[in-house]
């Protein structure tokens, strides 16, 4: 027997669980993993219990992440206690930072993989089996997993997330993503197209293109907005959302493909973080509350009907009650159909750990983003009562939370839908008629099923 072959032997048929923290392109990413295990003959598991390997896809971006996962290992010690085998693994955006308390204060794991090793899984897993703790935290310039296609275990079968770039150059000074993740790189045009159509032929519906910072995606022949045409192309029935776009160099090309295409989403996640001047240049984001809202009104101009979202950090250093005021007024102004709010954590490393004092006590920033939220929740109910009466085409993901006798759905303005299960099924495209609302979600009656291209070019301009 060859090396290879015997090697191959020990990873063969061990179970794996991989349970996963943090944003959309972890979640991709452990898919990305599924695939390098599957091909050494491991097999995913649905429960951490019945696992030989159970790797944890950590996040960094604010304390509390970190601290829930600090929690979850600690749990998962527990474990190891009742079954000597087995193995813990920490993968992800905690995995550089942290890896020597991983490893030696807390003996809670027996290895760690930062997100540009997962392809070195199998030799470190190997390792583990001798009896040895492993490391791999390097990370690449080059590497965008280009060849590997995704194994998606979880999800519904109709949408998916694809990477399409890794890393993040932007040094936005209070995040730590540029060091957790490492420089910015493209994955080359050809793979993500074949990805879709692989997707497609799967009867995936709507696919969410991934990357820190969209707009900078680029390759020897395409940049983003050529991308997105690309992708559009490859099945006028499939949707195609992206995130996340950065504010400094938005594409206005990209606005009117999205205009013209029916299958391109009108809907822009694009990420503010603050109203005010000062802040945004602490913050090292290179636009003004001035260009901002230019661009704000550009896409809305461009796109009718267009729906908006954004990221808000209450409380970043230094913040007085009038640079607060500013983020509250650039909101009211704005009137997002949806925002993700966050209290400021220092990160180390990041430039604001550096430079700046994270002053802005506690008590404060909780106060801050209470306003923030409860200002929000107010604008998206408001909004949300002018879908009442109107009708959308839902694309169905599957039984609703609450119930098997309703199904839920997006709009393709992002807006989740339920209504009553009737004869309709998971990947129908289904005309919705509105008729109640709260500030997270539609409620409606079906009316009859449809597709992209029937009923875009019935539908009446907005
Ligand atoms: N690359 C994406 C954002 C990734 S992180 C983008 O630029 O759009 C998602 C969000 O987390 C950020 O937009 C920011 O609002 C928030 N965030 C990042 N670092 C943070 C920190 N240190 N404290 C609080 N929120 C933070
Ligand atoms: Fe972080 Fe800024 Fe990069 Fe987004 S663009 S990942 S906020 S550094
Ligand atoms: Fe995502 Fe968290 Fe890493 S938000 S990029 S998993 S630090």
């Amino acid at each position: 027997m060859s090396y290879n072959e015997a090697s191959r032997q020990d990873l063969d048929n061990k179970q794996f669980y991989i349970e996963t923290y943090g944003c959309q392109m972890n979640f991709a990413d452990s898919e990305i993993v599924n695939f390098i295990l599957m091909e050494e003959g491991m097999k995913p598991v649905g429960e951490p219990d019945k696992a030989d390997v159970i790797f944890v896809n950590t996040c960094a971006i604010r304390e509390n992440a970190e601290t829930k996962v600090w929690n979850r290992l600690k749990e998962l010690r527990g474990l190891k206690e009742s079954n000597r085998d087995l193995t813990v693994g920490v993968l992800g955006c905690m995995a550089e930072r942290i890896r020597d308390q991983i490893i030696e204060q807390e003996q809670l794991v027996d290895m760690v993989v930062g997100p540009d090793a997962y392809r070195d899984i199998p030799r470190l897993l190997r390792q583990v089996d001798d009896g040895r703790k492993a490391v791999n935290v390097l990370l690449s310039l080059e590497e965008t997993y280009a060849d590997i296609t995704p194994v998606r275990t979880s999800g519904n079968g109709v949408t998916a997330f694809v990477s399409i770039m890794r890393g993040c150059d932007n040094m936005c000074s209070f995040c730590v993503v540029p060091f957790t993740r490492g420089r910015e790189r493209s994955r080359p045009m050809e793979s993500i197209l074949d990805e879709l159509k692989q997707l497609s032929d799967n009867g995936s519906r709507e696919e969410t293109l991934l990357g820190q910072n969209v707009n900078s995606y680029r390759t020897d022949n395409s940049d983003f907005t050529t991308l997105m045409d690309h992708t559009s192309r490859v099945d006028p029935e499939m949707r195609i959302r992206f995130s996340s776009p950065h504010p400094k160099d938005f594409p206005v090309d990209l606005l009117h493909l999205i205009a013209e295409r029916p299958n391109l989403c009108n809907y822009i996640h694009i990420p503010a973080q603050s109203g005010n001047n000062e802040m945004l240049e602490r913050m090292r984001r290179p636009y003004t509350r001035e260009q901002y809202l230019e661009l704000i009104d550009t896409m809305r101009e461009i796109i009718p009907g267009l729906s908006l979202s954004t990221d808000i950090i209450a409380g970043f250093c230094g913040e007085t009650e009038e640079e607060h005021r500013d983020t509250m007024t650039l909101m009211e102004t704005v009137r997002y159909d949806l925002a993700y709010m966050f209290a400021y954590s220092e990160r180390e490393r990041t430039l604001a750990h550096r430079k700046f004092e994270d002053d802005v006590p506690d008590e404060v920033k909780k106060r801050r983003l209470s306003e923030i939220i409860e200002q929000q929740m107010m604008i998206q109910q408001e909004i949300n009562l002018t879908e009442i009466g109107r009708e959308h085409l839902v694309l169905v993901e599957g039984p609703s939370k609450r119930s098997d006798e309703q199904l839920c759905g997006r709009t393709d303005t992002n807006k989740m839908v339920v209504f009553d299960r009737e004869e309709y099924r998971k990947g129908d495209y289904v005309v919705v008629e509105i008729h109640d609302s709260t500030s997270a979600t539609l409620k409606g009656q079906a009316k009859h099923k449809s597709s992209i291209r029937e009923y875009y070019s019935e539908a009446v301009p907005v």
